[in-house]
């Protein structure tokens, strides 16, 4: 078992700011890094639709002089025969030397970190976690205001299943001053366990609201997100609440001046085209941020000196802060079964229940983190 990342706060406050000045030197001198990776492999696998997570992953890991290969559609991979996360980690570890992941189940991630001799980065699983969008986050964050410290962020739309909502929280709940604002409907608010596990015991003041439009003139960042239609068990919820938030230019006069517009994207229709033309909008730049933080986190993953690969890559144990580093701790008993029809356990029967201790004393799967 390699060192992977599950989410953001898997590495420290100081391991990201040192992700940042790579993505940095990067931007600065692409030409150092052309061959940093040559005779390397990423494999790519996509068990959910994407095209900047996946492919960004794939050009960064050209960028960096290394190679591809990836399955792009489940249905034509042996999952469709049903085999298992944890079995297609272990024989793709044959192949490549790291494996960057999507998964439509939560907790996927970290079956296929526990299980492949690679390292793993988790490119999305379910509506868990999604790192790699916080890196490209961070990213546009930082080339913005060089300081991410003092922020007011205000994430609006579906915060129940936006799981890049759920990694930006965890990521800057770890920046002094942070405040955010939490801009949803009732039946889209922000996971309890999140307010739990990541405001409270870091203080942060946070304001959970339904208007848009009083919240904007608080914001340093706006980060829209798009109603994740494909997480809905009932259609009828989802077509009631898929418009409820539009930013358009006449909502943008209530933000401040140098009030940044973010956006994971895909987007659908919570963010007018018109919006785009406005010198605040950041969207666009934080896809090609996440190339550079990409290309930073496999160097990283990989043993990148700062010179070369030493092709020392990092041992398992880790920043105790996330998911990978809860399954050191993960504890098992017969009689726990984690009760989330959407985590990985309810997919696959072969998986062990585990669980750890949360900060309130209750038991919580390893895996989905409910
Ligand atoms: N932001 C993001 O994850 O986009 P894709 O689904 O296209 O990868």
């Amino acid at each position: 078992m390699k060192r992977s990342v599950i989410d953001t706060v898997d590495l420290s406050v100081e391991e990201v700011q040192r992700l940042l000045d790579t993505a940095m030197d990067i931007i600065a001198q692409p030409e150092k890094y052309a061959h940093a990776c040559a005779g390397k492999k990423l494999a790519t696998l996509f068990f959910e639709p994407s095209t900047r997570t996946r492919m960004s992953f794939e050009a960064a890991m050209y960028e960096l002089g290394g190679n591809v290969i990836s399955m792009t559609d489940a249905g034509t991979s042996s999952a469709a025969k049903g085999e298992t996360v944890a079995d297609t980690a272990k024989v793709v570890s044959n192949y490549v030397d790291i494996i960057a992941q999507r998964h439509p189940k939560a907790g996927a991630a970290l079956v296929a970190a526990a299980n492949a001799s690679i390292p793993v980065i988790n490119a999305g699983d379910g509506g868990h976690c999604h790192p790699t969008q916080t890196f490209a986050d961070l990213l546009t964050i930082y080339r913005e205001h060089s300081n991410m410290n003092g922020l007011t962020i205000g994430f609006c739309g579906d915060l129940l299943y936006g799981r890049t909502v759920h990694s930006l929280m965890a990521a800057m709940a770890r920046y002094e001053g942070t405040r955010f604002v939490l801009i949803s409907p009732e039946e889209l608010k922000v996971p309890r366990h999140l307010i739990k596990d990541v405001v409270e015991p870091a203080g942060i003041p946070c304001e959970e609201v339904t208007s848009l439009e009083e919240a904007l003139p608080k914001l340093d960042v706006l980060y829209m997100t798009r109603i994740q239609k494909e997480r809905f068990d009932d259609p009828a919820q989802y077509e009631r609440l898929k418009n409820v938030y539009v930013l358009d230019a006449e909502k943008m006069k209530l933000a401040k001046p140098d009030c940044i517009v973010m956006h994971p994207l895909p987007r659908v229709d919570e963010i007018a085209v018109e919006v785009d033309d406005d010198p605040r909008a950041r969207y666009f730049e934080q896809t090609l941020n996440g190339k550079y933080m990409r290309m930073a986190l496999i160097l990283k993953l990989l043993g990148w000196d700062g010179q070369s690969l030493t092709g020392a890559k990092e041992p398992a144990e880790t920043y105790p802060g996330g998911p990978f580093s809860l399954w050191t701790i993960a504890e098992e008993d017969p009689a726990y079964k984690c009760g989330n029809p959407k985590c990985i356990c309810a997919a696959e029967r072969s998986i062990r229940h585990k669980y750890y201790i949360a900060k309130d004393g209750s038991r919580r799967c390893v895996y989905c983190e409910q």
